[in-house]
């Protein structure tokens, strides 16, 4: 067992499965269903609204890699079913891929809306997978159709039906990154979430997850997987979600303090999405805080054993705006451009701040410019030299992944959207750890990016270090 994967045991207790809700149960074929409800009197229409209250039951998400014959069927026949619709039915393919974000115009109500590097991340890709379920459900044709999860913590290869390209299999994608439709695994240190599940704040832990494993897997899978305007296209998209939402739960399932936010602002926030007929429902964030009770699903139980690694913190860019340089500026390594090569950038330091600081100290990679957001860096802080580092070492410290940077994802109305890009990191601990290594220069960190792709399983693109992004400027900021 890789020591920087939590550890999941065994013991899943699947809750029964019974029937669909009722109204689920009782929901006519899509189409007929939409021009009923066009016909819904507002209060009635209100009264269908509260049927995220109807979940008398808990259907259990399953395991991709668990699924029966006819379970695969459904989710391939629910797909192919809603890649056949028009794009100006909300319930289509890629109308419901549209509302993370399109490249298509002209734009459609409720595209472009999703939720990155603010507090509503979490909750907004839990209903945005919650509806598009229901549609999917629908769709199949099969009424027990649950979104299943790919758990890359344990699975690094793509599931294999998604490799499978076999004419007519929706879930096989040729654009993703080289070697991931061959079987090659995503890197290791993409898929740990070692650094969010010690977190015991909501506002600490959606950045960091964020972060890593949910960004640096969208760019590890690459294609459609690597921007925000064309994610959902990839069905792969939804199970990589799923398993984000997963490790949501288990997050709160280990307690010590840790919840979801209680304020009026997080709970009463609202957005729309569409139902399986096609009627739009706007649902406040509150609804997200709960699975089981209120979204009717939940996920096969977990153990969950926390990692002593110490690593940095990926920052919400929402709550990076306070971290703002120059303010609190220490040090500042001039740009550095990335490639396929290691790049390195020198931090100088004053000497007495460098080791254990008494406040804050934070890395912030500053104005990025990102032409290929495919792969992802790892970030070592003072590595030894005359050998490749590696992410079990003491340097390393966290992964800057490029997601949803590049050009074509900063149109719309995506929430990270304006502004230069950054990337902010609390490195507070890591650095009064590498205080006490032997040979430790105060006045120096020595900051080394290493690009990581998909490892091995058939056909590998030529290593190129071509141009890949630019970071204007790296800062250490101290609090
Ligand atoms: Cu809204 Cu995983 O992206």
């Amino acid at each position: 067992m890789d020591r920087r994967n939590f550890v999941i045991g065994a013991g899943a207790t699947a809750l029964a499965a019974g029937s669909s809700s009722r109204l689920l149960a009782q929901a006519p074929a899509a189409s007929t269903a939409r021009l009923q409800s066009e016909a819904l009197s507002p209060a009635a229409r209100a009264q269908l609204n509260n049927d995220l209250l109807l979940h008398k039951i808990c259907r259990t998400r399953p395991n991709i890699n668990s699924l029966s014959a006819a379970q695969l069927a459904a989710l391939k026949q629910g797909i192919t079913v809603m890649q056949s619709r028009p794009v100006s039915d909300p319930t289509s393919w890629l109308y419901q891929a549209g509302i993370h974000g399109s490249n298509l115009s002209p734009q459609r109500p409720q595209w472009g809306t999703c939720q990155h590097g603010t507090l509503h991340f979490l909750s907004w890709h839990r209903l945005y997978l919650y509806y598009f379920e229901r549609i999917l459900r629908a769709a199949s044709g099969s009424p027990t159709l649950m979104l299943p999860y790919w758990n890359w913590g344990t699975d690094r290869a793509l599931p294999a039906p998604f490799r499978d390209n076999s004419a007519g299999n929706p879930l096989f994608i040729p654009n993703r990154s080289s070697g991931i439709n061959g079987g090659a695994l995503i890197p290791a240190s993409s898929v740990s979430a070692a650094a969010a599940m010690p977190i015991t704040s909501f506002g600490g832990f959606t950045g960091s997850i964020e972060g890593t494993p949910h960004g640096s897997v969208h760019v590890s899978v690459g294609g459609w997987m690597s921007g925000f305007n064309t994610a959902g296209q990839d069905p792969i998209f939804w199970l990589h979600h799923c398993n984000i939402d997963r490790l949501w739960e288990t997050w709160l399932a280990q307690g010590g303090g840790r919840a979801n936010p209680a304020d009026a602002g997080w709970r009463n926030q609202e957005f729309t999405f569409f139902d399986e007929t096609g009627t739009a429902r706007t649902v406040k964030m509150s609804r997200a805080a709960a699975t089981c009770g209120v979204l009717g699903y939940n996920y096969p139980k977990r153990r969950i054993i926390l990692d002593a690694s110490i690593l940095a913190t990926q920052i919400s860019p929402q709550l990076a705006e306070r971290i703002r340089p120059p303010r609190g500026a220490i040090g500042t390594a001039p740009s550095v451009a990335l490639g396929g090569r290691p790049a390195e950038a020198v931090v100088t330091l004053p000497p007495r701040r460098a080791g254990a600081v008494a406040g804050k100290t934070y890395l912030s990679f500053d104005d990025l410019a990102v032409s290929n957001p495919e792969g992802y860096y790892e970030i070592y802080l003072n590595p030894p030299r005359g050998r490749a580092p590696v992410f079990t070492d003491a340097s390393y410290a966290g992964n800057l992944v490029l997601f949803g940077l590049a050009p074509a994802d900063r149109t719309g109305m995506h929430a990270e959207h304006g502004g230069p890009a950054r990337r902010v990191f609390d490195i507070s601990r890591k650095v009064a750890q590498l205080a006490k290594t032997p040979g430790f220069d105060p006045a120096k960190l020595r900051v080394v990016l290493v690009l990581k792709t998909p490892e091995g399983g058939g056909a590998q693109r030529p290593a190129v270090d071509a141009p890949r992004a630019r970071i204007g400027a790296i800062r250490v900021i101290a609090e």
